[in-house]
């Protein structure tokens, strides 16, 4: 670069090599400024408060484990871990709480909102974002249902804007394919290995009728006793009992364990989504192994979880630290 600038006179070509010294000074990857001890002097008790808040909410419904870990997901996904998919729409923006994966579906807000409350009144307004609540309570609620633990680096700061365009375009739908559900992740940096371990989070958790209805009467890699066990609480005409929940994870949907493996190989995926993991492509070998080795999928799916959670995090002057995760300051 020094002898190109040295032949670079012209105001055009200076432009560009002043271009290219920037680009060589841009500071690491916002992700390594996250660090478990990012809170220890400012509110050293964050860790325990969130959880303390995370276990009375499961304590009220067992079900908000599996709504705070899928909360983390659709963060996560949708630019990164900055709490964007807790504002509510404003005159400026549609936020994601109408989009396509999260209306009338996406749960546990209420509860981050109390945990933050919660842990701004122990250590002050402007402290803790928002951000870092979720994917610590999504942490929380893995272990609490049994799962194994993992560390979460913080110091993430919350969005001032959110977008439903980007929800709908980079969630997954359960009437997708594998090759698609493969694109959406791979395009946030997932391997097929981390796609199928974070899929085991269906392991715990609900979904409803209309998500499942067009496998359980039209799909033909499915185990017919199953289907029409999920038959007789989801009618088959669209619109009626479309709120109807059933068990991802007929086994034990309360239980964080490798169980959901094991029916996919069984054709008792309950979305078509799950089932495209165990239908003849490349991620059969992934299931299968998972569905016998509980320890592997564990420790996949603790380490996914912690890379999902350094997806695109706002860190140091970016963002803003909310005072009311429902709304920007
Ligand atoms: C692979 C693509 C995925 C698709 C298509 C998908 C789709 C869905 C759907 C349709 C539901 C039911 C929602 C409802 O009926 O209201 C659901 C529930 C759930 N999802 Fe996923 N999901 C995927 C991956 C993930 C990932 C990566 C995670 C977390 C890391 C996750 C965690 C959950 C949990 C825990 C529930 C149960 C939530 C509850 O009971 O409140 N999912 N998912
Ligand atoms: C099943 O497939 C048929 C033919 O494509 C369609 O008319 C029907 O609506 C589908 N049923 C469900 C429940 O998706």
């Amino acid at each position: 670069m020094a002898a190109g600038a040295a032949s670079c006179l012209r105001p055009w070509c200076m432009g560009l090599v002043a271009l290219a010294v920037l680009l060589a000074a841009a500071p690491f990857p916002a992700s390594a400024q996250l660090s478990v001890s990012f809170y220890a002097n400012t509110c050293p008790s964050v860790f325990d408060t969130v959880r303390a808040g995370v276990r009375s909410a499961i304590n009220r419904e067992t079900r908000m484990g599996a709504s705070l870990i899928r909360l983390v997901f659709h963060d996560c996904f949708v630019n990164g871990c900055d709490a964007s998919v807790l504002l509510d729409d404003t005159g400026s923006f549609v936020g994601e709480k109408t989009a396509r994966g999260n209306q009338n579906s996406l749960r546990g807000t209420n509860v981050i909102d109390s945990i933050k409350a919660q842990v701004d009144r122990v250590c002050g307004a402007g402290i803790v974002s928002c951000a870092d609540i979720v994917v610590i309570a999504a942490r929380d609620s893995v272990v609490e249902l049994g799962g194994q633990s993992y560390s979460v680096p913080v110091g993430r700061r919350d969005a001032r804007t959110a977008s439903l365009a980007a929800a709908n375009n980079d969630l997954p739908s359960p009437f997708e394919e594998l090759a698609d559900i493969r694109g959406k992740f791979s395009r946030k940096g997932f391997n097929d290995r981390e796609l199928v371990a974070l899929s085991g989070s269906h392991t715990v958790g609900f979904a409803q009728c209309r998500t499942f209805r067009p496998r359980i009467y039209n799909d033909t890699n499915i185990d017919p006793a199953f289907a029409a066990l999920r038959q007789a609480n989801c009618p088959s005409a669209a619109g009626s009992g479309d709120g109807n929940l059933a068990p991802l994870d007929a086994q034990s949907p309360n239980r964080f364990g490798n169980n959901y493996f094991q029916a996919l190989v069984n054709r008792r995926g309950l979305l078509h989504s799950d089932q495209v993991l165990f239908n003849g492509g490349v991620t059969d070998s992934i299931v299968t192994s998972y569905s016998n080795d509980p320890s592997s999928f564990n420790t996949d799916f603790a380490n996914a979880m912690v890379k999902m959670g350094n997806l695109g995090p706002l860190t140091g002057t970016q963002g803003e630290i909310r005072t009311d995760c429902k709304r920007v300051n």
